[in-house]
């Protein structure tokens, strides 16, 4: 049956400002108790809080008692669960998890609808900046549900990497050879002679994956790059972006110019471009593909 993209993403932004609520008074009540312990994941830097957990266990509630026949993926319930053609919801409760944890008021809850692996709906909601990105495919993307993106004055596309402000993550993994070649390609982005004496005007890092792909759609950001990245820390960002006029690259987006790329939520490798991707620009093609 046809989906009511309307009626779902009115229910998502509701969804995410409930979840944004348990976020900020989750964070008062961390700060003000003895015990506010977080748990490690894959190593020592890949975290997790009670709060993470209580969260996923809320919206995964709302969402399955009002769509029950649809899928879920979590991040902090995942156990290798495919994305298949079904609607299916993918969620981060919190992502920057680290920024939560530090009181760095970059944390958003992002939740996203993919359907025949295609996102479709895409909320990105920060509770501690009162920051809301929305959009439905077809439908527009918009900051607090008013302001259309990308913010006005900032859709001019983007000339070259030399005039770009890009985000980049170090993400938690940091061993050999993911560090070494985050770090190579930071640098390469910063003005290494490999640019061809070209650099970007700086480097920016949010701490959480989904911010900076929201950054990208609204224009605050030409680019985000990182390796690493799962479904749920992108899956609304690409809703978003996309419906911004911008573009999401996966490994195995062959052009600039932007074909499709099946895998988009698979892929683990991202280089998120705001407005018209630069398709003269091969650079940016070569830091993808590092
Ligand atoms: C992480 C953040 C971080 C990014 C990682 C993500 P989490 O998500 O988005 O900025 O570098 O790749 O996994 O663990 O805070 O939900």
């Amino acid at each position: 049956a046809q989906l009511d993209l309307d009626s779902i993403l009115e229910f998502t932004i509701n969804l995410a400002l409930e979840a944004g609520e348990m976020i900020r008074s989750g964070q008062q009540k961390r700060f003000s108790s003895e015990s506010s312990n977080e748990d490690e994941k894959a190593n020592s830097v890949d975290l997790v809080t009670e709060v993470d957990k209580a969260v996923e266990a809320f919206i995964t509630k709302k969402i399955k008692e009002t769509y029950p026949d649809h899928q879920f993926i979590g991040e902090e319930t995942f156990n290798g669960q495919k994305i298949t053609d079904e609607p299916t919801w993918i969620v981060d409760p919190i992502d920057g998890t680290t920024n939560f944890i530090h009181g760095f008021p970059m944390v958003a809850t992002s939740i996203g609808l993919a359907v025949g692996g295609v996102p479709v709906i895409g909320v990105i909601y920060n509770p501690f900046l009162d920051q809301l990105y929305s959009a439905a495919k077809g439908k527009g993307a918009y900051l607090n549900r008013k302001t259309k993106l990308p913010i006005t004055g900032k859709s001019k596309p983007l000339q070259s990497l030399g005039h770009a402000l890009i985000a980049v993550e170090y993400g938690s993994a940091r061993s050999a050879p993911q560090l070494p070649s985050k770090v190579k390609t930071f640098q390469t982005l910063a003005g290494s002679p490999d640019l061809g004496g070209k650099m970007c005007h700086s480097l920016r890092s949010m701490g959480s994956a989904a911010l900076n792909i929201a950054t990208v759609a609204s224009g605050g950001l030409d680019m985000y790059w990182e390796v690493g990245c799962w479904a749920w820390d992108v899956c609304a960002g690409i809703c978003i972006l996309q419906e911004a006029g911008g573009a999401m690259f996966g490994p195995k987006t062959s052009s600039l110019s932007g074909e499709i790329d099946g895998d988009l939520l698979t892929g683990r490798k991202y280089l998120a471009v705001r407005g018209i991707a630069p398709s003269s620009d091969e650079t940016s093609l070569q830091v993808q593909q590092r």
